[in-house]
């Protein structure tokens, strides 16, 4: 039980220690270590000091009381009661401390006193010194403080006793006159500490503030920024390894970009080639290969028109079917190489005849909606709108299951953002490797390439949305890109 409230203490330290600024922490330890310091110090000193001016008190007492009680021991043999009040009386205005003096007879009886007229009676049972007492005190505590009360046997006690009461009064008056003066000294000391303890913070947190706020740039990406040294001390060290480390960090980054440049214009110069390779290839299915299979075809058909033999007629005209067929796959595959459309029509035409060939070709439902404006895209983006929708709806004709799909290429702001939706079974596109699957991994180069992105939102039975988003920079935004 005692145990867990010690840790919940702990920890309520603890947390508090930690939840506060480094500023507030200094400040207290300052604070509290002076303020400790001098409450002990004040607290110790006091009471060294009381017992000092207590024994002080006493002394004075028994000191005054055997001066007394020699003094007084003629005067009482003579019975000269007169010169005897004289005596305490002039010893009283001596001393300042002295409350009180008085002389009793062996019997009791008071034989002369300092009290005025009346005298307190309960004083005589108070204290009391035999014959061989060399004094004999006691405390008394009275309406007006503390009295120490001497008794001193005077001759031997044959001639009675003799008490003096040393009031605490100056005793007091310099305990508080101390007190006062400690109180002052503390009061000035604690302001000296909160000032220089303002100035250790400033001195110790101005150069953590300026790593702190030099790190959050960094992290944001900034790695230019550097922290002068300040002092020689383990700071000193932190702001050097930081510096060092920003400057590595800079490093770093500068390669990393040239990387970056350099697999870029790698990429750019891999689809340049290809589009180019593969609108060579598809001119030259196009005006070599079909043109020879067409004229092929023509003289198939001459002779059709000319053959008698009913057998060699029914091979030529299946030669020519199969020729005929052969002439469509060239031409499909001319169109899937490089559509003719796109460089002289647009990507709106092109994008028309290759989804209604998909449509047809694969028996699913498609929309294509486009809204690009009167102007033609830079032919560099129309390319890759065309490529990313011909892969993604080859993913959907080839895994998606779906019944239908739509194309939307929309011109919106500076950027052209283009959607390709199916209502299939989804997939989840976090567990996609780029192992073997390039298809979706050529539509974010792609778009990245040109300072775009892709996102996809899918999920098993949700059906599949492709988003490309690519940005209409200008060509002096562009130079600073690439
Ligand atoms: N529209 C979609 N509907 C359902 N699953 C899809 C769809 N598109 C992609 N996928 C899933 O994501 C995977 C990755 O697609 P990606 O196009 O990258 O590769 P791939 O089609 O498998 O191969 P390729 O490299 O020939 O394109 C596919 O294998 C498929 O599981
Ligand atoms: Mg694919």
């Amino acid at each position: 039980m005692k145990t867990s409230r010690w840790r919940d203490w702990a920890q309520w330290f603890w947390a508090f220690a930690g939840s506060v600024s480094i500023r507030t922490k200094i400040f207290g330890i300052v604070l509290g270590s002076t303020l400790l310091l001098s409450v002990a110090f004040t607290l110790q000193f006091r009471a060294v000091q009381i017992r000092l001016l207590e024994q002080k008190a006493r002394e004075q007492g028994v000191s005054v009381a055997r001066d007394v009680a020699a003094r007084a021991t003629d005067l009482i043999l003579i019975n000269d009661l007169y010169a005897l009040h004289q005596l305490l009386l002039e010893t009283q205005s001596n001393y300042q401390d002295i409350r009180y003096i008085f002389v009793i007879d062996p019997q009791g009886e008071v034989l002369a006193h300092t009290f005025g007229d009346e005298f307190p009676i309960e004083l005589l049972d108070a204290n009391w010194a035999a014959g061989d007492d060399f004094q004999n005190t006691r405390v008394l505590q009275t309406n007006e403080g503390m009295v120490w009360d001497v008794a001193v046997p005077i001759f031997d006690g044959r001639a009675g006793v003799a008490r003096v009461g040393v009031s605490d009064t100056s005793l007091r008056q310099t305990i508080t006159n101390l007190t006062t003066q400690l109180s002052v000294t503390i009061v000035a000391v604690l302001t000296a500490s909160l000032l220089a303890a303002t100035f250790l913070t400033w001195l110790l947190t101005r150069p953590i503030l300026a790593l702190v706020s030099a790190t959050e740039a960094v992290s944001k990406g900034d790695f230019s920024q550097r922290v002068p040294r300040w002092a020689d001390d383990e700071i000193g060290d932190l702001a050097e390894a930081f510096n060092q480390m920003t400057a590595e960090l800079a490093r770093a980054d500068e390669l990393q970009r040239e990387r970056e440049q350099l697999r870029r214009q790698l990429l750019e110069g891999v689809i340049a080639a290809q589009e180019d390779e593969r609108r060579r290839i598809a001119r030259e299915l196009h005006d070599s290969t079909s043109q020879s299979l067409t004229s092929l075809m023509v003289s198939l058909r001459n002779i059709e028109a000319v053959c008698e033999k009913p057998q060699l007629l029914e091979q030529v005209t299946n030669m020519r079917q199969v020729l005929s067929q052969t002439l469509d796959e060239v031409h499909n595959l001319a169109v899937q190489l490089r559509p003719a459309a796109l460089d002289d029509l647009g990507l709106e035409a092109a994008l028309g005849r290759f989804v209604q060939e998909w449509q047809r070709q694969h028996r699913i439902q498609a929309d294509l909606t486009v809204h690009i404006g009167e102007n033609r895209l830079p032919e560099i983006i129309e390319t890759a709108i065309y490529r990313i929708v011909q892969e993604a709806l080859t993913n959907v004709a080839r895994h998606a299951q779906a019944t239908s799909a739509s194309v939307l290429v929309h011109h919106r702001q500076r950027d052209v953002v283009t959607v390709i939706e199916d209502d299939g079974i989804g997939f989840d596109p976090g567990t996609v490797s780029a192992n073997g699957h390039l298809g979706l991994l050529g539509i974010r180069e792609r778009a990245e390439l040109l300072q775009g992105r892709m996102t996809i939102e899918s999920a098993p039975g949700k059906g599949t949305s492709v988003f490309v988003s690519i940005p209409l920079l200008t060509p002096e935004e562009n130079g600073e890109i690439t």
